[in-house]
């Protein structure tokens, strides 16, 4: 079929296949897609489709052809399969499985594709770089050997997608790796490092230098080699010890609460262990297809474009300026500042930070020691890495060095004097240019930025506790703040490994904006008469991480005492307020800090009911005449959940979020939301806004109308049969990004 006549050479158009594939072209894919070229006798299958060389419509097609051409080609003695830009194959299309959300019919599966190649009758050689994740790891398990680039990375990543390998992945991984390890890497779906892969005989050799010469060089010396298939090996599924299942589904209940699809995945490699191929297989995709159409997967889903659409920005084009940061100066070095000075030196940019104590200055940098010293305890971090870290951290006491830094971000006190201040110094030190942010929870950022002389400069980075560790980062807007400082905030963001998501100059802007509505109905229902670990374990068993007043006590009670101080002219008369929290504080009860709060907490931070703090529930709900009932997990949920989904589209109507999907990535991220629910705005398109409108109806019915009233496009959304995730498409469609 095919002839050789260069380095680049097109094969004929090969038949669209018997068994499989839908009718693409494939001269289009060949050409575009993957292409063949010759290197001495060694045939080098290229697939090329950025950004990650995923497996769309026409990827497979052209592998199949072009591993078929260079089968039937007598010059070809072995063949290499490699990836054209930064990685090798980073999966299936995910686009293809989000199709079911519309109700299309997803593309089908890749596994006759992969048992041609595993029958071909040459060597073939798959020859990775960057990540062969998923269906890519899959295909390169049909290959006879894998040769990895040192850096290169593999996995079975599809349980963070709600879904399991789909093209027997489960069952050739524990032949190759063996069935503990298949099983950790399916159901918990982090990738492993090349060394790791080549310790586990998933790689046949690493290669230093250049990937492709070291993977012809080794084609050429398998070529006289038999063609080991991967499906045909068995010796590491003999005596597969039972408990291994068993230890992995108590660790997916423990640390993957509420999912199904990491289940599923040990199910599928426990087939492995007792079902010929052919059969594990079968049973494998009939798991798959029952994880891609739940309501999970479509979350999980969700959640993974949600993440990647959030730098996209009406007005700010992917192409805008950004300013480079090189040095970074922060000020306060206390539960934010230490975190955000360790993000900025964890990002290799030397960083000073400032206090203004030095007994506050030992103390925060004490404790970014012990959390670096944690990381290297844990293994997670080498010594030396620890050391250049702190290296890059300057802690002081003045301003020295402040007229270098391209950004300064600031972390003291709430309190709006204060900021003021602070902003109206380093304006005076600060050299033109210089970004300056602010990680207020609640302040207005245009008064902030009143202080400077350049508020077009001046920006919100709201980080969230502990700043270090936590993934998302808000980044407020200002009325003056330029499109370039945006852009550079989104990019820090990355460098950062966080998520920035844009947020508008609103009062606790979207994700404390959204809390307050939230922790108001779970004080309101134990006023009611539900208790504090009714509350805690109804949103704990929704999925959410931690109940609303679990949280608080974390955070500290202190902190929204504070905030309420501050906003206590805002209340409108006659309104319904919490009762309890401030008279906890007024009481030093401020939550884990001081061992009580919501709960008791012992040495080791466990919580327990707090009889004192019930009594005071019962004490004060009974003097403000409130009637205590017994209230149902259902209605738990209810309030606090759709408070957040009420004030969530209040924000969207307000443009203070762009998207609702924006809003999601905020809870996912920063308020730990389960992933698999796609977010609270996701959830609520699954429940249906019409339900969602009458439950908020009902409450407002209940509960008067300041507090439910519902939002206008909730409403109008409702009404109109649409649903938030219409509501984005079309607004994306409109801005055309
Ligand atoms: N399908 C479709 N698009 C993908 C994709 C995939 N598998 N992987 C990444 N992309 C897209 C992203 O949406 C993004 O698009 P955008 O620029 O338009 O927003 C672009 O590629 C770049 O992605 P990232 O921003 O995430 O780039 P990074 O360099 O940070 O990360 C990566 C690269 C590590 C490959 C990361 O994208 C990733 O983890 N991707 C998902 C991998 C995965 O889950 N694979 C399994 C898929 S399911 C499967 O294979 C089923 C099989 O068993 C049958
Ligand atoms: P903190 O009380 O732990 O630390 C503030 C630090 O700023 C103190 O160490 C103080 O000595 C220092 N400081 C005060 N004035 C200073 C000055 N002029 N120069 C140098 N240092 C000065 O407070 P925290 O919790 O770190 O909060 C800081 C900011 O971050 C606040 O605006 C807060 O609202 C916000 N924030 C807090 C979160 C939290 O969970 N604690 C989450 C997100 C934002």
């Amino acid at each position: 079929m095919a002839s050789f006549t260069g380095d680049e050479v097109q094969t004929s158009i090969p038949q669209v296949d018997r068994l499989t594939y839908q009718s693409v072209d494939c001269r289009t894919a060949m050409n575009e897609l993957v292409s063949l070229s010759l290197r001495d006798g060694i045939a080098v299958i290229t697939i090329s489709n950025p950004p990650v060389n995923a497996l769309s419509p026409g990827v497979p097609e052209g592998i199949r052809s072009t591993v078929e051409s260079a089968a039937n080609d007598p010059a070809v003695s072995a063949i290499v399969v490699t990836g054209a830009g930064r990685t090798f194959i980073a999966g299936a299309d995910i686009r293809e499985f989000a199709k079911v959300v519309s109700g299309e019919k997803p593309r089908r599966s890749l596994l006759p594709l992969l048992l041609e190649i595993e029958d071909c009758p040459k060597p073939v050689v798959m020859a990775i770089h960057g990540t062969a994740f998923g269906g890519g790891l899959e295909v390169a398990m049909a290959g006879h050997y894998r040769v990895l680039a040192a850096s290169a990375q593999v996995g079975q990543p599809e349980v963070k997608l709600g879904i399991i390998p789909g093209a027997a992945g489960t069952q050739r991984l524990p032949r190759l790796a063996g069935v503990a390890k298949a099983v950790e890497m399916c159901a918990f779906g982090d990738p492993i490092g090349a060394r790791e892969a080549h310790a586990l005989e998933i790689a046949d050799a690493i290669i230093e230098g250049d990937l492709l010469t070291g993977a012809i060089a080794f084609a050429r010396e398998v070529a006289a080699k038999p063609c080991p298939k991967t499906r045909e090996r068995q010796k590491k599924l003999r005596d597969t010890d039972p408990s291994i299942f068993a230890k992995a589904r108590q660790r997916a209940e423990k640390t993957r609460r509420g999912q199904t699809a990491p289940l599923a995945a040990i199910e599928a490699v426990e087939a492995a262990t007792r079902l010929p191929f052919d059969a594990g297989c079968a049973h494998e995709a009939e798991l798959f297809d029952r994880c891609l159409y739940s309501t999970q997967s479509k979350a999980l889903i969700h959640a993974f474009f949600a993440e990647r659409a959030v730098s996209r920005i009406p007005g700010v084009p992917q192409e805008t300026p950004v300013y480079e940061i090189r040095r970074a100066a922060v000020i306060g070095a206390g539960t934010m500042g230490g975190g955000i000075t360790m993000n900025y030196a964890n990002a290799s940019i030397p960083v000073i930070v400032k206090e203004a104590g030095q007994e506050a200055l030992d103390r925060g940098m004490a404790v970014i020691r012990r959390n670096y010293a944690s990381s290297v305890k844990k293994g997670k971090l080498a010594q030396a890495e620890m050391d250049h870290r702190l290296s890059l951290i300057t802690p002081q006491l003045t301003y020295d060095g402040f007229e270098q830094a391209d950004i300064i971000a600031e972390a003291v006190f709430e309190g709006m004097a204060l900021k003021k201040q602070v902003f109206a110094e380093i304006d005076r030190i600060a050299k033109p240019g210089c970004i300056l942010a602010s990680n207020t929870s609640y302040l207005d950022i245009d008064e902030i930025a009143s202080a400077t002389r350049r508020p077009q400069l001046v920006v919100g980075h709201h980080y969230f506790s502990p700043a270090n560790v936590m993934r998302l980062l808000e980044i407020v807007r200002g009325r003056d703040t330029d499109k370039e400082v945006l852009a550079t905030s989104m990019a820090l963001a990355k460098r950062m490994n966080k998520v920035g998501v844009l947020a508008g100059n609103a009062r606790g802007f979207i994700g404390n904006r959204m809390l307050t509505p939230y922790l108001r109905e779970a004080q309101f229902l134990v006023e009611e008469g539900a208790s504090v670990e009714d509350v805690n374990g109804a949103l704990y068993d929704f999925g959410i991480a931690m109940g609303p007043l679990a949280m608080s006590d974390l955070a500290g009670l202190d902190v929204g005492w504070r905030a309420r101080r501050e906003f206590r002219h805002l209340e409108k008369p006659g309104v319904r307020v919490p009762l309890v929290a401030d008279q906890l504080c007024e009481q030093g009860r401020f939550g884990q800090k001081t061992g009580r709060g919501w709960s008791k907490y012992d040495e080791n931070r466990q919580p327990s009911p707090d009889p004192e703090t019930a009594a005071l529930i019962e004490q004060t709900a009974r003097k403000a005449g409130i009637e205590r009932r017994s209230i149902g997990r259902e209605e738990i949920v209810d309030r606090c959940v759709f408070a957040l989904v009420n004030e969530g589209a209040h924000l969207l109507g307000e443009g203070i979020a762009l998207r609702a999907a924006d809003i999601d990535v905020v809870y996912l991220n920063g308020y730990g939301f389960p992933a698999w629910r796609g977010g609270p705005m996701f959830y609520a398109d699954t429940v249906g806004l019409k339900t969602v409108l009458a439950r908020i109806e009902e409450f407002r019915e209940r509960h008067g109308g300041d507090l439910w009233l519902p939002a206008p496009l909730l409403r109008r959304l409702s009404e109109s049969g649409s649903s938030f995730g219409e509501f984005d498409r079309q607004k994306q469609a409109a801005a055309g990004v």
